[in-house]
């Protein structure tokens, strides 16, 4: 009996997904994307910029093309729409150094995942030191490419973010672990009346300051340096944001966080939970799920479905729930809820 053929194709894009991502990672570290003007490239004119060959010039640009990342029109090649929104530096959703994070601090340790798996611990934490956030703190020049990493990553959330919520009935947020500031700094701009806390380890807020001084609202953001864990936390807030942050540790730890923010939340106050969700069944998105095995490769924590926090909200306090996930994006979405 003939059996039914079954296309492989699947299978030959995940073998070729590491190929993938390191002509993207590799484009970006060339500054490629940026060197191509608006009225196109030639092959030889890329070839003199790159300071390459022809032959390996014509293999990366055609691996660009059929990506979809470059056009190539006649003798010409351009940035396709995508690359000149998000690859070009300087831009203001520019994705570069979330690519380039990603290559240095873990291209490397994903060849080790299996022992992630046998040992069910990070891979790039040290455990003499402690968590991965003790560990970069070592190291200014890793904390510095994660938080900018961080802040390359969630520039095009935080503006989906902004455009979907309204903040104006609050005054003051509270931003844990707040990172580079990049929400706080969206929806400050959104909503003129609204200030910000960011909330994180000392090392990190160097680029917070940074980025808060080129968007002009240091009157209105400020940086708190304490641990989230061991210290007390700032008090005023009616607003708490935790992005990306409930997904980094394990259950009793995230729930215990939940509860800090209830404790320095007044009645009818909001919190909002910013991750990558997984569905209620787990069984994707697969940006979710994948981003779960780097959970795994760096931490104790993972990503845990919409209902999942909202049944640790309940617990915490919390209720009136509300999910938003950006539909413009491969998994992200943010969970609103109040406390009673
Ligand atoms: C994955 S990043 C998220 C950053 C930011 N919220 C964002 O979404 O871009 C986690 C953040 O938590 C901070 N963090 C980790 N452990 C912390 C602790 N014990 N106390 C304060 N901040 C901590 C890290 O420094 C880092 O900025």
């Amino acid at each position: 009996m003939a059996s039914k053929d079954i296309a492989r194709k699947p299978l030959e894009l995940f073998a070729q997904g590491f190929q993938q991502f390191r002509v993207l990672a590799t484009a970006i570290d060339l500054g490629l994307f940026s060197k191509i003007p608006a009225m196109g490239s030639t092959l030889p004119d890329m070839a003199r910029v790159l300071g390459f060959e022809e032959r390996p010039t014509r293999i990366l640009l055609g691996a660009l093309v059929a990506m979809g990342l470059l056009t190539k029109r006649g003798s010409r090649y351009r940035n396709a729409p995508i690359a000149a929104r998000y690859l070009v530096e300087g831009q203001p959703l520019f994705y570069g150094p979330f690519i380039q994070m990603l290559d240095r601090r873990l291209y490397d340790a994903y060849r080790n995942l299996e022992i992630g798996l046998r040992t069910n611990r990070p891979l790039t934490a040290d455990p003499a030191v402690g968590d991965l956030f003790q560990t970069m703190a070592r190291d200014p020049a890793m904390t510095r490419l994660f938080t900018m990493g961080m802040h390359a990553n969630g520039a095009y959330w935080a503006e989906q973010l902004a455009k979907r919520i309204d903040v104006s009935r609050h005054r003051l947020l509270l931003d844990v672990g707040g990172g580079s500031g990049v929400y706080s700094i969206a929806l400050a701009r959104r909503c003129r009346g609204l200030r910000a806390m960011i909330f994180d380890l000392p090392g990190v807020l160097g680029v917070a300051r940074e980025k808060i001084r080129e968007a002009g609202l240091e009157a209105r953001i400020s940086t708190i340096a304490g641990d989230f864990l061991k210290d007390a936390w700032p008090r005023g807030a009616d607003l708490v944001l935790f992005s990306a942050i409930l997904h980094d540790w394990p259950p009793e730890v995230s729930t215990e966080l939940l509860r800090k923010a209830a404790a320095v939340l007044p009645r009818g106050g909001e919190v909002i939970v910013r991750e990558t969700f997984l569905d209620d069944d787990a069984a994707g998105p697969l940006y979710a799920a994948m981003s779960s095995v780097t959970l795994l490769v760096e931490t104790h924590g993972e990503n845990y479905a919409w209902a999942t926090y909202e049944s640790w909200l309940r617990e915490a306090g919390f209720g009136r729930f509300r999910r938003i996930p950006f539909p413009t994006t491969a998994g992200s979405g943010a969970l609103l809820a109040r406390k009673l």
